[in-house]
């Protein structure tokens, strides 16, 4: 997705855009949904009493004054002879704009939400009334009135204006404080980077082992708000102090002759081959003491060796098995260890691939050469590419254990701040909601575990709690809408949960509200121009069945949409290291790398299984000929054939997403999504020829992002 920044409506195309290809925000509410029964969340009673107005989204402050610099003006000079006191009715060119404003609301004679429909503007077209030039210019004017009315009060864009609402004080990120209480295994850590710097040329090692080797930015990378760098060209080497790794690894004396390197990364694609190199401590294509490379959809481990048989290059390569597809483009925790006993491992997401090494493993790294370079994402004769975003490297001279590696992938990566929400203007002198807030990804907010604070706890009700980002409440991912409890201690665990919210423009200056439909007596009921939102749901630890449940559910929607049988073996693998992947201990970092991951999983058997089926997929699809290299079945990007493109996006739209997502995407929108998929998937192929397997391969591809963002809405 790189560096593209996703603007605060979620319904606009690119959010959806977004959603349909896979990226995190809408994929990870499919973790939601389903039994909502924790003890603070008792459902969707309505509020009835406590005094307080009615929220009238039309009715927000600045949407008169926004009437009156856009709509008014035109009713005033083109309709005021009859709209002023009559014989026209209703009177919205009053003199008064304030009359003239309560008028044409009243009489619903304006469409905020939809504003073509605007009574005002049919009425122009489909009656020709009164126009004062040609009608169909007329209305447009007027369309383009109401729409201007309609957007500077945030309204029919996906959001709502909060106003003056039942709110917290506004907050930015920068207002919360760190939070560092999760606990990483660090111990035998020899060099570090964790990226935070957010400027600047040089990314320090922070290991405090000496000396440091700082990695110096190259070509087209650039930082991250959420700590991290993004990789589109160049590279991102050790300036000095890259012998430190072969001292403390290889060297005959001084080295431990063992070690682990862990990465948080995300690969941007799955189409690089070249390997395309990810990390790496070599000089050359042909000369190298370890790398991890990409190789489409599998992770390649190389390592040099003193016999019996690894070459200078470190091959031959530990290549993760092709069909488990365990390199994915989205956020990945991978770890690669080597020690003499058990070779080289992969594991990724917290768990080993269970591909084992190739060759018995070389006893001795004592052929390492202390004068290579380490690096990440290419090689140092940068002619081999990788581009993703790296989050997180350490290196280790001892090799991790399993346990280790998963207490590292529970821990996550990235900074957790800890947000106290000022609602004492409503609920008394030092009452504060508080969040724990993280950058989930450059599209989104992740929202956990609210806590209320109140030195008088009188028993009110606190109930239906949304966030606002700049001012509009996003209309997905609202998970917390349900809560509903009375606040009788002085600190109440509202949810043990996480939702995700789309980001403003900037997380430097994106302001956050807390907004409440019940708080301290006061209500302000909320009413919202779009559907309910998708909800992510975590539970803790106590009642771990009702996560197992959703999956559960979830899998029975991807069996019932896709035709496949969740029999089939490899989705019950799938399915059941699904379900262990559910957080042994309540954490929000588990959940966010392990639990979206599943569902992708999931959903990427499911849709083998319907693509390797020839009676399956022509149920599914249609015929096509599946069976043909996939230029010639999908054309290439500047030559697309476009009937076979839209077979395979309509089926997919038709099945999976047709049935009611919550924010649906257009037909038009999602061809056009799954098209530029395809240009990336069958690029590859334009030089050197594919086999068929590969125009499966791209379906296949297709299939899953859709259906895991699909799962959002499928229960
Ligand atoms: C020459 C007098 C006259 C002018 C000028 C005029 N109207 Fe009207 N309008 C009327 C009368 C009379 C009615 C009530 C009878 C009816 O409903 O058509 C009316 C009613 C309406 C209604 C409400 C009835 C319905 O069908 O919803 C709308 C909306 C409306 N006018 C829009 C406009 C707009 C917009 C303009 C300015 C471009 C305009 N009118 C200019 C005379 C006028």
């Amino acid at each position: 997705m790189g560096t593209q920044s996703l603007p605060s409506t979620p319904t606009s195309r690119a959010a959806r855009l977004a959603g349909a290809l896979g990226a995190t925000w809408l994929a990870l509410a499919a973790a939601g949904c389903g039994d909502f029964s924790g003890a603070a969340d008792s459902g969707n009673s309505t509020p009835t009493s406590g005094p307080g107005t009615v929220f009238d989204p039309t009715n927000v402050p600045g949407s008169r004054e926004a009437f009156e610099t856009t709509l008014y003006p035109l009713l005033t000079q083109y309709c005021v002879n009859c709209h002023a006191n009559g014989p026209g009715s209703p009177q919205f060119a009053n003199p008064t704009s304030g009359t003239a404003y309560t008028e044409i609301l009243a009489q619903n004679k304006v469409n905020l939400a939809d504003p073509p429909s605007s009574r005002i503007v049919r009425k122009l077209i489909d009656e020709q009334h009164n126009c004062w030039s040609d009608c169909t210019t007329d209305a447009n004017m007027l369309e383009a009135a109401v729409q201007a009315w309609a957007d500077a009060i945030h309204f029919g864009q996906g959001g709502v204006s909060i106003g003056e609402t039942l709110s917290s004080t506004s907050l930015r990120l920068a207002d919360g404080t760190e939070d560092t209480s999760v606990q990483r295994y660090d111990t035998d850590i020899i060099a570090r980077w964790d990226f935070k710097e957010g400027a600047g040329a040089v990314a320090f090692d922070t290991s405090g082992v000496q000396p440091s080797i700082d990695l110096a930015l190259q070509g087209g990378v650039t930082w991250l708000t959420a700590w991290g760098v993004q990789i589109d060209t160049g590279i991102v080497q050790g300036m000095s102090g890259n012998r430190k790794l072969y001292d403390r690894i290889a060297d005959p004396k001084t080295g431990s002759g063992q070690y682990t390197v862990e990465a948080w990364i995300t690969n941007a694609s799955t189409a690089l081959e070249g390997p395309a190199r990810i990390i790496t401590y070599s000089a050359n294509t042909n000369a190298r003491n370890f790398t991890l490379g990409q190789v489409m959809y599998q992770y390649d481990f190389r390592n040099r060796g003193v016999s019996p048989d690894v070459s200078g290059n470190g091959t031959p390569s530990l290549i993760t098995y092709d069909a488990d597809q365990d390199l994915q483009d989205r956020l990945q925790h991978v770890v690669i260890t080597y020690d003499a006993l058990r070779g080289r491992r992969i594991n990724v997401d917290g768990k080993w691939t269970e591909d084992v090494d190739p060759v018995s493993p070389p006893p001795r790294l004592w052929n390492w050469d202390r004068n290579f370079t380490f690096a990440l994402g290419n090689e140092i004769t940068q002619d081999r590419q990788w581009k993703g975003q790296v989050r997180f490297v350490a290196i280790y001279d001892r090799a991790l254990t399993d346990a280790q590696i998963v207490q590292n992938f529970n821990a996550g990566v990235g900074k957790r701040i800890s947000m106290n929400f000022d609602v004492s203007h409503w609920a008394g002198p030092g009452s504060s909601i508080e969040f724990q807030v993280s950058e989930f990804d450059n599209a989104s907010y992740m929202f956990c575990n609210p806590i209320f604070h109140t030195p008088q706890p009188s028993g009110y009700e606190l109930a239906h709690v949304r966030i606002a980002v700049n001012g509009t409440l996003a209309p997905t991912g609202q998970g917390f809408v349900t809560l509903d409890t009375p606040i009788t201690d002085t600190r109440t665990v509202l949810s043990q949960r996480c939702t995700v919210i789309p980001k403003g423009p900037d997380p430097a200056t994106d302001e956050f509200n807390i907004v409440f439909e019940d708080l301290g007596g006061f209500q302000n009921v909320i009413t919202e121009p779009v559907p309910p939102p998708a909800v992510v749901q975590l539970d803790p630890t106590a009642r771990p069945t009702y996560g197992v449940r959703d999956y559960a559910r979830i899998r029975e929607s991807m069996a019932s949409v896709t035709g496949v049988s969740a029999l089939v073996p490899a989705i019950d693998a799938a399915y059941q290291d699904l379900e262990q992947q559910l957080p042994s201990t309540f954490d929000v970092r588990s959940f966010v790398s392990s639990q979206q991951v599943g569902i992708s999983k999931l959903a990427l058997e499911f849709c083998d299984a319907l693509v390797e089926s020839a009676p399956l997929r022509t149920t599914f699809f249609g015929s096509f000929p599946f069976t043909t290299e996939p230029v010639a079945v999908f054309g290439a990007a500047a030559t697309p054939n476009t009937v076979n493109r839209n077979q395979i996006a309509d089926a997919l739209y038709n099945h999976m997403v047709g049935s009611g997502l919550t924010v649906q995407p257009s037909l038009t929108d999602m061809r056009a999504d799954l098209s530029g998929l395809v240009d990336t998937l069958v690029a590859s192929c334009l030089g050197t020829p594919c086999d068929a397997e590969r125009t499966q391969a791209i379906v296949k591809g297709e299939c899953t992002a859709v259906l895991a963002s699909a799962a959002v809405s499928m229960h």
